[in-house]
């Protein structure tokens, strides 16, 4: 089980299998109050040993009344610590308790009102009042509370929406506090944190940063780390943090491969080496992956190619730091919680970098492992990394590769760099950077005809793609004011040479992908 040690008060949020359970993890986190995912399968001895200030049971597809239905041990209920249920969260408990749950009939998806009962209530926000809008999304429903426990609210078609427990400090709610559609939620949710549970407040961006680089400083030593930037968040955050720690005996190594965005090397450069003041290997390598990727159209051989040559050049940049120790990665908790494991163990380095050579072992730094994106974004801005690197697009490892359909020339990759980034400078200037998830532009390798000023044309098109997503596991093409998209339009054929024509992608995904290879 993932599990990592600081010295924050933690609440522990069980996960009965609901797509919520990172989110209700990170709203308790901007209450200021550290929460850690664990499976419903965790036994009352492991919830003793972890001493949570709070537990939050998430909601979960499942009918509480369905065999094999995710259910918790119900010795939890005797620990004397705060309970709050949500949605299928708040009918176990209701079930465990010897309270009624039962299908509601139509069930209830989206906004709905809330109905507040005569009783007092302790998790209700001052200022909530009937008819109040709520967020839900539920097929059975609490008919009869449990002993104990009275009715604070309640909907349409969830008699019992709200109920509480205050002597024995168990809660549950059928809507969903932690979604931005009911108004009131994360009020909701501090109330219970910091009003019921007592905890701190005390998980913040600048504690995160003092105690980071003290386990840095622990962990490391007067060894030598090494750390490859991309470019991206989570390395140049890690990277920050690593040298905030130990200063000089952190070496960066950036491998310039030449199908990087217009200016972005120079960019990384700027940043680490003159600003930071990082010591920074800059690998300018562009010529070696050009040669490599001549002739190159298929997607998988191009990602192969420009895959080995990354590692291969990474291994010969270590040139001088061969006693580097340490290996520096920007692992976020999302993926610690995927992998299941929290062993920030010795690796074998050709496991993850792959392919350096096999006699040298990394020990790993890991400075991010138990942050969410949105707070690796606020650590980086308070280490004082410009709002291109932390509010960065996703970008794909081999670059523009996979973005220029076809061969991989310097010719077409100058091309494509100016093309996109008038698309990103048409989406900042319209104010939706944070609004898209990834807005880029795409070179297609067909030909068509068109006519500027009196001449006949036949050159290639550009493609736009912008798509929002929470994600990007699944993605939606972004419905871009038609204004934004002629700009980008006449812009490109105006500027670009050698492109007549511009499109644009409406796929979602799926059954697209966000790229093109
Ligand atoms: P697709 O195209 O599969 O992309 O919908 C999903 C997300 O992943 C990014 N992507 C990559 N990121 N290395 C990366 O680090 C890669 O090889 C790679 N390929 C795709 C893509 O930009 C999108 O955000």
């Amino acid at each position: 089980m993932v599990h990592v040690d600081n010295a924050h008060e933690t609440v522990l949020v069980v996960d009965f299998g609901a797509q919520y359970a990172q989110l209700i993890a990170r709203r308790v986190r901007e209450a200021c109050v550290y929460s850690e995912i664990v499976p419903n399968t965790i036994s009352v001895d492991e919830i003793t040993q972890r001493a949570p200030k709070a537990i939050i049971f998430s909601g979960g597809p499942k009918s509480v009344h369905t065999d094999g239905a995710p259910t918790i041990d119900p010795g939890v209920y005797e620990l004397g610590i705060p309970i709050l249920g949500i949605c299928y969260g708040s009918q176990l408990i209701a079930q465990q308790l010897g309270g009624t749950v039962n299908r509601s009939g139509r069930g209830e998806y989206g906004r709905t009102e809330l109905h507040l009962s005569q009783h007092s209530s302790q998790l209700l926000p001052q200022g909530v009042a009937d008819g109040d809008p709520v967020w839900m999304s539920h097929f059975d429903a609490i008919t009869e509370p449990p002993e104990g426990f009275h009715i604070s609210a309640s909907t349409n078609d969830a008699p019992a929406a709200l109920i509480e427990n205050p002597d024995r400090r168990l809660y549950g709610v059928q809507y969903h506090p932690e979604v931005a559609h009911t108004p009131h939620g994360q009020q909701l949710l501090e109330r219970f944190l910091i009003d019921v549970a007592e905890c701190q407040a005390d998980w913040t961006m600048t504690n995160v940063i003092e105690e980071s680089v003290n386990a840095i400083r622990q962990q490391v030593g007067q060894g030598r780390a090494i750390c490859g930037l991309s470019g991206g968040v989570d390395s140049a955050v890690a990277a920050a943090l690593v040298h905030q720690a130990i200063g000089a005996q952190l070496v960066c190594v950036f491998v310039d491969t030449g199908l990087m965005r217009l200016g972005e090397g120079d960019q990384v450069v700027e940043t680490f080496q003159r600003t930071q003041g990082i010591e920074l290997i800059h690998e300018r390598a562009a010529d070696v992956f050009f040669e490599a990727l001549e002739g190159v159209t298929d997607p998988e051989d191009k990602r192969k190619i420009i895959g080995e040559k990354f590692i291969r050049i990474f291994e010969q940049a270590q040139g001088g730091i061969e006693d580097a120790r340490f290996l520096v990665q920007g692992t976020l908790y999302p993926d610690v919680i995927e992998s299941g494991t929290d062993e920030a163990a010795k690796i074998k380095s050709h496991h993850n970098v792959g392919g350096l050579p096999d006699d040298m072992e990394f020990e790993l730094v890991e400075p991010l492992r138990n942050l969410f994106k949105d707070e690796v974004r606020a650590v980086g801005t308070e280490l004082g990394l410009p709002d291109e690197i932390v509010w960065r697009q996703p970008f794909p490892g081999p670059g523009l590769g996979v973005r220029i359909i076809g061969e991989v020339t310097p010719e077409a990759v100058s091309v494509l760099q100016h093309a996109d980034a008038i698309v990103r400078e048409e989406i900042a200037t319209a104010g939706l950077e944070r609004e898209i998830w990834q807005a880029f532009a795409v070179l297609a390798d067909i030909r068509s005809v068109g006519v500027m000023g009196d001449e006949r044309t036949y050159a290639r098109p550009i493609i736009i793609r912008a798509v929002t997503s929470e994600d990007a596991m699944t993605a939606d093409w972004a419905r871009l004011p038609h204004d934004i998209l002629e700009n980008m339009s006449s812009r490109i054929i105006n500027e670009v040479d050698g492109i007549n024509r511009v499109v644009y992608d409406i796929t979602s995904k799926p059954p697209g992908t966000i790229e093109w290879e």
